[in-house]
């Protein structure tokens, strides 16, 4: 008992102390200001108000997706909110050529690199899953491997600036979600590379920040449009998202959940009451008696 008093003590002194520190790093929008930041998927949905955000701090923005008229018009409207600068790189993401080609774009004209914002996905379908393996294949490309080849590329210019890395994953990204099951796939390995690489930068003391984003439905177009009719539950707004998710990269967090009382909380389960987990899960479908044929989703 003596001992346990000595050990317990200590550390929940420890734990206060954290917490007491770590509550008082706040974030200031002049923490990106001159800032040179690389958003992918930035043509709509939650990477476009990203950019918006960006550009009112101040930052240096260069924008990718594949639709070029869309980037035009959110790169006039970064420099309308006073970016440093903005420009777009179009091209699609299943060729990691071209991911290594906007990195690439970054070191030519914004001379490096300070935060690098992975964010795209490629469509997928809602309903249950297909078979179809070459489809799994493709979306892994886009969504993973392009990720993974753009860190790659990024890395130097990152560690010069002590910069971040953020990935945008999804609640379906640490729990098995239905109806999604090739885009919860990429997700998932999300997880399990960027976890990883994290550990290896703390080894060797790179000091590149690492910040996975788990975020609940949120009300961009694609989403709404996918699952609307089926999930009981109100979206959350794509601007705010898209501000807690910059908070979280500048503060340099290793994760960051949005919102946090349908993300965070309901994974406290997930390690001692798996199964209750996924029945919530499960219950937050408004199931007809066969779901209809698969659907255009993310
Ligand atoms: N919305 C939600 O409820 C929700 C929930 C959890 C997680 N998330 C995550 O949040 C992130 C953003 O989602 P969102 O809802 O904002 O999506 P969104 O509105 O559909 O935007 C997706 C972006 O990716 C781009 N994109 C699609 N296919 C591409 C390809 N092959 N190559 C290059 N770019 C491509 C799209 O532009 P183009 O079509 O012009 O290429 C668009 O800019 C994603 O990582 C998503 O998984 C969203
Ligand atoms: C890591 O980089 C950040 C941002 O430049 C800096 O604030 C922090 O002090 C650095 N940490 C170490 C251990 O060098």
């Amino acid at each position: 008992m003596g001992r346990l008093k000595k050990i317990l003590i200590p550390s929940l002194g420890l734990v206060l102390a954290f917490w007491f520190y770590s509550a008082r790093d706040t974030f200031k929008p002049e923490m990106l200001r001159g800032k040179r930041v690389i958003v992918t998927g930035a043509s709509t949905g939650i990477g476009e108000q990203m950019a918006y955000h960006l550009a009112r701090m101040g930052s240096h923005v260069l924008l990718t997706a594949r639709t070029e008229a869309r980037l035009q018009n959110v790169v006039r409207r970064c420099l309308e909110l006073g970016a440093a600068s903005a420009r777009f790189v179009s091209g699609t993401m299943e060729d990691t050529a071209f991911a290594q080609h906007v990195v690439r774009e970054a070191q030519a004209v914004l001379g490096g690199l300070d935060m690098l914002i992975l964010n795209h996905v490629g469509a997928s379908y809602f309903g249950f899953f297909d078979g179809d393996v070459e489809h799994v294949r493709k979306l892994l490309e886009i969504n993973f491997l392009s990720y993974v080849a753009m860190t790659t590329s990024a890395l130097p210019m990152l560690k010069e600036s002590e910069g971040s890395i953020v990935v945008v994953s999804s609640m379906a990204g640490k729990v098995g979600f239905p109806f999604t099951v090739p885009y919860s796939a990429t997700k998932f390995a999300l997880d399990g590379f960027f976890s990883s690489l994290r550990q290896e930068f703390a080894i060797q003391s790179i000091n590149v920040s690492i910040t996975l984003c788990i975020l609940g439905f949120i009300d961009t177009e694609r989403a709404v449009r996918a699952a609307a009719e089926v999930l009981a539950e109100r979206p959350a707004p794509r601007d705010e998202c898209a501000l807690e998710i910059l908070k979280g990269a500048a503060l340099r967090r290793r994760e960051l959940y949005y919102r946090y009382s349908s993300t965070r909380l309901p994974l406290l389960l997930r390690d001692c009451a798996a199964e209750l987990l996924d029945y919530l899960v499960r219950s937050r479908y408004r199931l007809p008696a066969t779901p209809g044929a698969p659907r255009p989703q993310h």
